[in-house]
């Protein structure tokens, strides 16, 4: 009785204490702006549009057949579903109280504008070093999409982490705010801007380690949504490597035809960039080619199964060769890479093939260079775990690589993780 009377004590005073350091340290609020900003040059809206288009902020702030911006999309982290926000103009469940000077804090700080932490799923830490002007162009642009008056749902979080203001402590780990300035002249700088701070790329493909901090060395490679986003240090190694024309191709066609095709969470990346100047790929490409690594010492050929009649291959061509055989309509006419030169194929990581089997490729524009849109059926329903394994040891072997160990256990847990 007496111990348990203690630990209570103990945690009202840690309570009071948290508390009081918080009220201490809390942002204060930004007064609401007194009425609508002045509706923006059409210049000004078209160069808005397109930093938000490079920021990806429609990508997380629609939920599914939800209206643009309008937020409720929940977003899984180990911690638990955070859902995004609504950043139309709506007074009452949007950003339209917000000044620029409120909406520049949020994006460098991750302060809302009544003072609480956001948390970090929201890729501040990224956003910080975007330039004031950049801010600006970002705020006009959403302050002129049509209001949306709706509530996004309430976050649902493990404790303690559902308490924001141990935010500050994650902040003074990871937050290093930017000054506003633009970024330095030329090509690669540019693109490293784009990259780094507009694109938040390293947010997927760098890593999170335990405390949902960013991995460093930044883009080793990471794990998003069951996907895996493979490192972009390592794009001009191996036996199919990138150039920088076929980064640009892919970055805003969602296609290369050297590669392969932008599936799971990179795919709506592409659809943004696909709206954006070639000049601004083409820099993020140019970038991308300055941060590769030397290639390791070539590893031994490892010798690989005789493509003998295994069930595999006769799945494939049941399944697949009508459209992936090289005599396909698709391979033949649209000009198609062979499934051999994809990551999703010779990557160490099987997740990106099973997804891509289980999921398929939902495609909704043409695909660049004139060729016919593509898709792929999902077959989660079609193929059993066994399958897909004995599907992937023919597509592995077809490209000299040996077989992917446990293929059918990583389909099952994928397969599980999908429903909702
Ligand atoms: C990776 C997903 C993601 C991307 C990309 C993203 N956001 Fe967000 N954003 C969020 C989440 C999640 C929240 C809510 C955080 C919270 O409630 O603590 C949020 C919150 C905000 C807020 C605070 C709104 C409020 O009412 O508190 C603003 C402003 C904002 N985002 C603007 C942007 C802009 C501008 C961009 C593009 C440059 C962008 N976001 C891109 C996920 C994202
Ligand atoms: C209706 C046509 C169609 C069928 C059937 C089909 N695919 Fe695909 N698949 C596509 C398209 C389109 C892409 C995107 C790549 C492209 O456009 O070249 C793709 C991409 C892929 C990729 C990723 C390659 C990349 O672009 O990175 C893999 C792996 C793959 N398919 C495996 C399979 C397997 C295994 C089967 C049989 C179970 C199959 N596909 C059946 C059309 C198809
Ligand atoms: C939301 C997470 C996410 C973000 C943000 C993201 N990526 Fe990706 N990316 C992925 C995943 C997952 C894959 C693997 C899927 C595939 O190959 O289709 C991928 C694949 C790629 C590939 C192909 C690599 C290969 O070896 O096949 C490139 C290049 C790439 N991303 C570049 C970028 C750049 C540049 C940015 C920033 C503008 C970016 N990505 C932002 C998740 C992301």
């Amino acid at each position: 009785m007496r111990l348990r009377t203690l630990a209570a004590a103990g945690a009202a005073l840690a309570a009071v204490v948290l508390g009081g350091l918080y009220a201490w340290t809390r942002p204060a609020p930004i007064a609401p702006a007194a009425g609508p900003p002045s509706p923006p040059s059409a210049a000004v809206l078209a160069a808005g549009a397109r930093i938000v288009a490079l920021g990806d902020c429609m990508v997380c702030h629609t939920a599914p057949d939800g209206p643009a911006y309008a937020g409720g999309l929940g977003l899984k982290t180990p911690f638990g579903i955070i859902y995004s926000t609504n950043i139309t103009p709506d007074p009452d469940t949007g950003i339209g109280r917000w000044t620029s000077a409120a909406f520049r804090r949020a994006l460098r700080e991750g302060v809302a504008r009544d003072g609480h932490l956001l948390y970090p799923a929201f890729p501040y830490i990224h956003y910080t070093r975007m330039s004031d002007e950049d801010i600006e162009l970002a705020y006009a642009y959403l302050m002129s999409r049509p209001p949306v008056k709706v509530k996004q749902p309430a976050n649902d979080l493990v404790f303690p982490l559902n308490f924001r203001p141990l935010l500050g402590f994650w902040n003074a780990l990871y937050l290093r705010p930017g000054t506003g300035a633009a970024p330095a002249a030329g090509q690669v700088e540019r693109g490293r801007y784009l990259v780094d701070t507009l694109g938040h790329c390293a947010s997927c493909h760098s890593g999170m380690n335990l405390l949902g901090g960013e991995r460093s060395p930044a883009f080793q490679g990471g794990t998003v949504d069951g996907w895996h986003a493979p490192a972009l240090t390592r794009l001009a190694q191996g036996s199919a490597p990138w150039t920088r024309g076929e980064l640009a191709d892919y970055l805003q066609g969602g296609l290369s035809l050297a590669h392969g095709a932008a599936k799971g969470p990179m795919r709506p990346v592409t659809e943004r960039l696909a709206g954006v100047p070639r000049e601004d790929v083409e820099a993020m490409a140019a970038y991308l080619m300055t941060i590769q690594q030397p290639a390791p010492a070539p590893a031994a050929v490892v010798p690989v199964a005789a493509q003998a009649e295994t069930s595999g291959a006769a799945l494939f061509a049941a399944a697949c060769a009508g459209c992936h055989a090289p005599a396909a309509p698709m391979m033949r006419l649209g000009g198609r890479p062979g499934l051999a030169r994809s990551s999703a194929v010779l990557g160490d990581d099987p997740a990106n093939f099973v997804q891509t089997v289980l999921h398929g490729i939902p495609w909704e524009r043409p695909a660049p260079g004139g060729a016919a849109a593509a898709y792929m059926p999902p077959f989660a329903d079609v193929l059993s775990d066994a399958q897909v394994a004995e599907l992937a040891a023919w597509v592995r072997s077809g490209a000299g690589r040996p077989a992917w160990p446990d293929v059918a256990a990583a389909s099952g847990k994928l397969r599980k993780e999908m429903q909702p």
